[in-house]
């Protein structure tokens, strides 16, 4: 039996659950309509604002090996390395709406049945700025991109209003995602950041402002760092550096203890998991977790810009695995999907070793007996 892969998240249908994030490989109509071409079963477009976007000078992304044989992390390219992470200050798109909206027309049109979501940004602390969402929201959805994804995860704005620091305020959750569904014809996620202590909180207001679903993670607040040598930092512009953004294979373990977080507190809502997936191996843990589908930037990136090598890996061992599990009646990600959420519970209902109790560090009646005493002898 031929696998399907095709998954409905929020009610639009892909060929399959495996996208291009918000990023340089969805920068521009050609790497978009490439991805398309590679088999990508949708893509989020670089994210489109309405405020001047200028980048800072020299690169915006480097990759952070680490050595096979010893500890050295570096972003120095050498034999004998693995990727650790990639690490970014760039900004979002700075091209104008006005540039992309042709070309996301254009988009459509040649590829109708490929799913083109529309990453967006603006303020937040003004009637002015709200009223941004607004236009952007109606202007993507009328250039017909299939539906939206709110940026509120930028982790190196200055803005106050702006990127993460919206993702880290629940009222601005709220108020923003219900700005964007006045006007929203189509579903709309939600990109939350995931320096925030509880993002459970965040997703809630996200959801009572009326997100459809929320992608995470956006990559975590970083440093690049210091090169022994030159006592610089490896990234710099002119010997000064500011936090940037860390993705790739670094942030896979902690990106999926968030997105437990979400997909534990509301199981009947949708996720798109985001954060160091390289492969099948890598995104089935998102499944797991409840997620719908999945988003990859870092891989993608050092694989020909648009990854045509990691969706064809992703597809054919997605695949395999339907066909390695056809015994349990397995046939599509809905079967698996979710599978292990319910299996990340608080430390104290772990079992202990036969015969001990453990009450979460408290003892049910007192303090708990101490097992023999150290005694210590003058002179051992
Ligand atoms: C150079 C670069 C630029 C990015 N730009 C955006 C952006 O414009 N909007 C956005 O939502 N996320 C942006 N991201 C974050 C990615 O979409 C993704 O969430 C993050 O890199 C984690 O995925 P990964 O581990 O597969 O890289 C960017 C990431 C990188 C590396």
């Amino acid at each position: 039996m031929s696998s399907d892969l095709s998954v409905v998240f929020t009610g639009i249908r892909f060929p399959n659950p495996f996208l291009l994030s918000s990023a340089p490989p969805t920068e521009s109509d050609s790497n978009i309509m490439r991805a398309f071409d590679a088999g990508w079963g949708g893509v989020v477009t670089k994210t489109i604002g309405m405020h001047p976007v200028v980048n800072v000078k020299g690169p915006k992304t480097r990759f952070t090996a680490a050595d096979y044989h010893t500890p050295h992390l570096s972003m120095k390219r050498r034999p004998e390395s693995v990727l650790h992470s990639s690490w970014n200050w760039e900004l979002i798109s700075d091209k104008s709406l006005d540039w992309w909206l042709p070309r996301l027309e254009k988009i459509k049109k040649a590829f109708p049945e490929h799913v083109l979501i529309a990453s967006i940004m603006a303020g937040s602390e003004s009637d002015e700025e709200l009223e941004h969402w607004r236009t952007l929201t109606k202007a993507v959805q009328d250039a017909g991109c299939d539906g939206i994804e709110l940026n509120f995860s930028c982790p190196h704005m200055d803005r106050e209003d702006m990127g993460s620091n919206v993702g880290k305020s629940a009222r601005l959750c709220t108020l923003v995602n219900s700005v964007v569904k006045e006007v929203a014809r189509v579903p709309f996620w939600c990109k939350l950041t995931p320096m925030t202590t509880d993002i459970t909180i965040e997703a809630e207001a996200a959801f009572a402002g009326g997100a459809h679903a929320i992608s995470s993670s956006n990559t975590f607040t970083s440093l690049p760092l210091v090169d022994p040598d030159t006592l610089e930092f490896e990234m710099n512009v002119e010997g000064y550096v500011s936090t940037g953004g860390l993705g790739g294979p670094a942030i896979l373990p902690i990106s999926l203890a968030k997105m437990a977080q979400m997909t534990q507190r509301f199981p009947d809502k949708e996720f798109s998991g985001i954060g160091g997936i390289s492969n099948f191996e890598h995104a089935l843990n998102y499944f797991l977790l409840g997620c719908g589908t999945v988003q990859v930037c870092t891989a993608a990136m050092l694989d020909q810009a648009i990854g045509p090598n990691v969706i064809r890996k992703l597809k054919e061992d997605m695949s395999a695995f339907l066909a390695r599990n056809a015994n349990r009646g397995w046939t599509k990600l809905d079967d698996f999907r979710g599978l292990l959420r319910n299996r990340i519970v608080p430390q104290s209902q772990i079992k202990r070793p036969e015969g001990r109790d453990y009450h979460g560090g408290h003892d049910a009646e007192g303090y708990a007996p101490q097992d023999e005493p150290v005694t210590v002898k003058e002179g051992e």
